[in-house]
């Protein structure tokens, strides 16, 4: 078994444009819009005038990180990538304040800060099952005491049927939302061949073994959102 995820030449985010991306993103991942809904929801209720640090693990252009540091402008960001294209498109959404861009693979850098926030949506699902478990361990090391990890990804189930009922439905949302046929095959290609889906039951699993405190925010087709704390 590979013991980690794919290669960053191996994915296709170098040949995207930024915008381009920012528009298929939303079209292509089931309710990319609703869990980041429910992101917002989370952290306005935090306190706007506190500089949390904040990392965000796979973060493409930035939309994530854009929503947090609009509610919460006092916060730092650290932003890892290994997509130069998706790190420049991140660049143009954040500026230079309060941010620091980290080009490379997120599961071999050594990070050496702690953080009260670490994100990540639909940036782990190309980790294998010993990537995910490492991953989350690492996570939790990172986190300081009462430390939260906002963790939206593409997930399947343990179930066989349900698994193939929501996969049957993801490729059905990308033929209803893609706007031509190369875009569906580039998003298709890449769900059939690269993604590495990992049943939502195990990872919560994995995340609990690690001390997590797990909430499950949402949960439709394969798309999730976990709130996940480190207790205090
Ligand atoms: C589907 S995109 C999601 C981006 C963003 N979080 C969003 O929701 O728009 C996944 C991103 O994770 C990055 N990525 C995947 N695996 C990574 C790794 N091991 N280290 C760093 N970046 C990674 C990819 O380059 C890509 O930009």
């Amino acid at each position: 078994m590979k013991t980690t995820n794919v290669k960053a030449s191996q994915l296709n985010y170098d040949k995207y444009s930024a915008d381009k991306y920012d528009k298929d993103i939303v079209n292509s991942i089931p309710f990319h819009r609703e869990i980041h809904d429910e992101i917002v929801k989370y952290i306005e209720r935090l306190n706007i005038s506190k500089n949390y640090h904040v990392l965000d693990l796979g973060v493409g252009t930035a939309i994530t990180s854009r929503i947090i540091k609009d509610i919460l402008p006092k916060s730092e960001f650290d932003l890892v990538d290994f997509s130069k294209q998706m790190l420049d498109g991140a660049r143009k959404k954040m500026g230079n304040d309060n941010i620091n861009y980290i080009m490379g693979d997120y599961s071999k850098i050594s990070f050496d800060k702690k953080y009260d926030i670490i994100v990540s949506v639909i940036g782990i699902h190309h980790q294998n099952i010993i990537g995910k478990k490492k991953l989350f361990k690492k996570i939790f090391a990172l986190l300081k005491p009462g430390g939260i990890f906002i963790f939206g990804d593409l997930v399947t189930y343990r179930d066989k049927n349900i698994a193939a009922l929501n996969n049957a439905k993801h490729y059905k949302h990308l033929v209803d939302k893609s706007t031509d046929d190369k875009t569906l095959s580039e998003w298709a290609f890449h769900h059939m061949f690269l993604n590495d889906l990992s049943p939502i039951e195990d990872q919560i699993d994995w995340l609990k073994i690690c001390g997590f405190k797990v909430y499950k925010k949402f949960l439709g087709l394969n798309t999730a959102l976990l709130i996940c704390k480190k207790n205090i």
